[in-house]
């Protein structure tokens, strides 16, 4: 049995004007490149988990081919919600735990385990600006979105605790924590997120958002404070999903 994780598939069977092919080389055909990297390293009694940013489909009926694909990959699936996931209301994840039952799993507010460890997560948050830059170097920020940030933050790091808290009220004190968002932004190096996986001591943070080459460094990766940190999106991996565990 193996763990494994990859983000950011931003699939568009059904909106394919938002077709990513458009941002590199890593992008074509990125939906085929995985499914063959899955099928060759994920066995039925894998788990993978997808950290969000699924699919470009905004209503529930715009995503459904592209749920399809995710629900052919290999494996056991855990699903974490995006920034771009429009059809998952965060009020609503049970729902659509009882509409995939048996097919996909979605973690908030909850979660779900891999041999003795707990799997914990949520979206998070993070602040990516406007920075104001001198001479190539960031002076200042917009104050006024970093507070915005920060609310935001907040509500995640709420949804985070309630899964610890769950998970912890089982029994469970082995952690691996997953976010969508970096756990930190570009001037930061350690945040309410860093704090929470160290408190619990979690033995790994495994986080997507950043595509892009100019965003693979945009967080921690390695090990700090006795937690690895990795960076699972798509692109970075070249469709190959990390092996956690
Ligand atoms: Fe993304
Ligand atoms: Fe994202």
């Amino acid at each position: 049995m193996s763990l494994y994780a990859i983000g950011d598939l931003h699939l568009c069977r059904q909106v394919p004007s938002k077709s990513m092919e458009a941002f590199g080389r890593e992008w074509k055909n990125h939906e085929k490149k995985l499914m063959k990297n899955c099928r060759k390293m994920i066995a039925d009694d894998d788990t993978l988990v997808l950290l969000g940013d699924h699919t470009w489909g905004k209503k529930m009926e715009q995503c459904e081919m592209d749920f399809k694909y995710i629900e052919s990959l290999p494996g056991r699936k855990i699903l974490l919600r995006g920034n771009h996931d429009m059809f998952w209301d965060a009020k609503k994840t049970e729902k659509l735990n009882a509409r995939f039952a048996g097919r996909l799993n979605f973690l908030q507010n909850n979660y779900y385990t891999y041999e003795d460890y707990a799997l914990v997560g949520t979206k998070g948050y993070t602040f990516e600006g406007p920075f104001y830059l001198e001479d190539g170097h960031i002076a200042g920020w917009d104050r006024d979105e970093a507070e915005h940030a920060e609310k935001l933050v907040g509500r995640e790091y709420i949804r985070l605790r309630e899964s610890f808290e769950k998970a912890s009220a089982d029994g469970y004190s082995r952690f691996i924590m997953f976010l969508h968002y970096p756990p930190t932004n570009i001037l930061q190096t350690k945040s309410c997120f860093t704090d929470i996986a160290e408190q619990y001591g979690v033995e790994q943070v495994i986080y997507a958002h950043c595509h892009g080459a100019a965003r693979w460094h945009d967080s921690i990766t390695g090990v700090k404070a006795g937690i690895k940190y990795k960076l699972a999106s798509g692109d970075f991996l070249k469709w190959k999903p990390e092996k956690i565990l």
